[in-house]
């Protein structure tokens, strides 16, 4: 098991399969982001080298992240990888959707167990502006798939950004009224690149709150208001479906973070928003053997920081959201 100074068990693993990305968000990354060459990103059998070694120390749940996973080469094989190493009993992974027309039905044979899907509006001109050219009717169409495939529950995430889409949380939160889908309003963080734009524009989570009560009156909270991951539940009266808020800036949840992240480039990073990070694909190429490689992840873990400092303006800089995988 790997536990950390403060007691923390670390068993959750975010996988990010590729920097690369069919949109371009504007809180993510800018137009003409660079990405990184495939000589530099794990390859297939590197990634399952290193989920095997991790399901030995313990880590059981693994997310596949990006950019997006989906246009990784062989994601299917990837995920029936992932879910067939002894240990790990959940597999889930974070899309844009896009290409969910056609992989759900696959990545569910293959062992895929749910997705999180992010959609910030269901304007059409306002998803383009947002995602720089997305057509949000392809998203709707891998929601549907998704949900056909039985990567269930379906959960939606949108990040909220002044003067893009503040007012679509009432239509958002509104699909909660007739699908059992949970629908996450994300804080939008400050990394690399965007930063003060990302501060700037942030929307926090107590204003989402406000507006959407304003229009279906007092949400009812879930669960006694513990929170599901990361994540604070309500509904609305009468609601099928959830609706969750990410306080990650103003109310973070570090104290109960169990996951550390491994970018695709294959380097470990203990928090998404500090930038310590322990290369272990340098290692594992150069011939270190599993004995070390594990020594280099529990010494990793052991130090994984308290929380993150964004009160105190300590903001990560050295890797945008894509390159750290969300
Ligand atoms: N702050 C918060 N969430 C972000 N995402 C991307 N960039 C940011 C940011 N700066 C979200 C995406 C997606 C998930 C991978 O992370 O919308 O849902
Ligand atoms: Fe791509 Fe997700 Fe970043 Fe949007 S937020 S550009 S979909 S990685």
């Amino acid at each position: 098991m790997a536990k950390d100074r403060f007691g923390r068990n670390i068993h959750y693993l975010r996988i990010s399969l590729t920097d690369h990305c069919n949109l371009r968000c504007v809180y993510c990354m800018p137009e003409d982001m660079t990405f990184r060459p495939n000589a530099e990103l794990m390859q297939d059998e590197e990634i399952l080298t290193l989920t095997r070694l991790f399901a030995t120390l313990g880590f059981d749940k693994i997310r596949l992240t990006g950019g997006e996973p989906t246009i990784r080469k062989n994601v299917v094989d990837i995920v029936r990888g992932i879910s067939a190493t002894e240990g790990i009993r959940s597999v889930s992974m974070t899309t844009n959707g896009l290409l969910l027309s056609r992989l759900a039905q696959p990545l569910s044979d293959a062992g895929l167990e749910r997705v999180n899907i992010s959609i910030d509006t269901l304007d059409p001109e306002k998803f383009k502006r947002l995602t720089r050219w997305g057509k949000v009717n392809e998203v709707l169409e891998g929601i549907e798939a998704a949900e056909e495939a039985g990567l269930t529950p379906v959960k939606l995430n949108a990040v909220v950004v002044t003067g893009y889409n503040e007012s679509d949380v009432v239509p958002l939160a509104g699909l909660t009224a007739k699908h059992a889908w949970q629908v996450r309003f994300i804080e939008m963080m400050p990394f690399a690149g965007a930063t003060e734009f990302q501060l700037t524009q942030m929307v926090t989570a107590a204003q989402i709150r406000e507006q959407i009560e304003a229009t279906y009156g007092p949400l009812e909270i879930v669960n006694g208001g513990k929170l599901d991951g990361e994540a604070r539940l309500f509904r609305l009266q009468n609601g099928l479906g959830d609706i969750g808020f990410i306080s990650s800036v103003t109310s973070p949840f570090c104290s109960s973070c169990t996951r550390a992240r491994l970018t695709s480039d294959g380097v470990l990073r203990l928090c998404l928003l500090r930038e310590n990070e322990i290369d272990l694909l340098t290692p594992l190429r150069a011939g270190a053997n599993l004995e070390e490689l594990r020594a280099l992840i529990l010494d990793a873990v052991w130090d994984k920081p308290w929380g993150h400092g964004l009160q105190e303006g300590a903001i990560p800089l050295n890797r945008v959201m894509s390159e750290i995988g969300g």
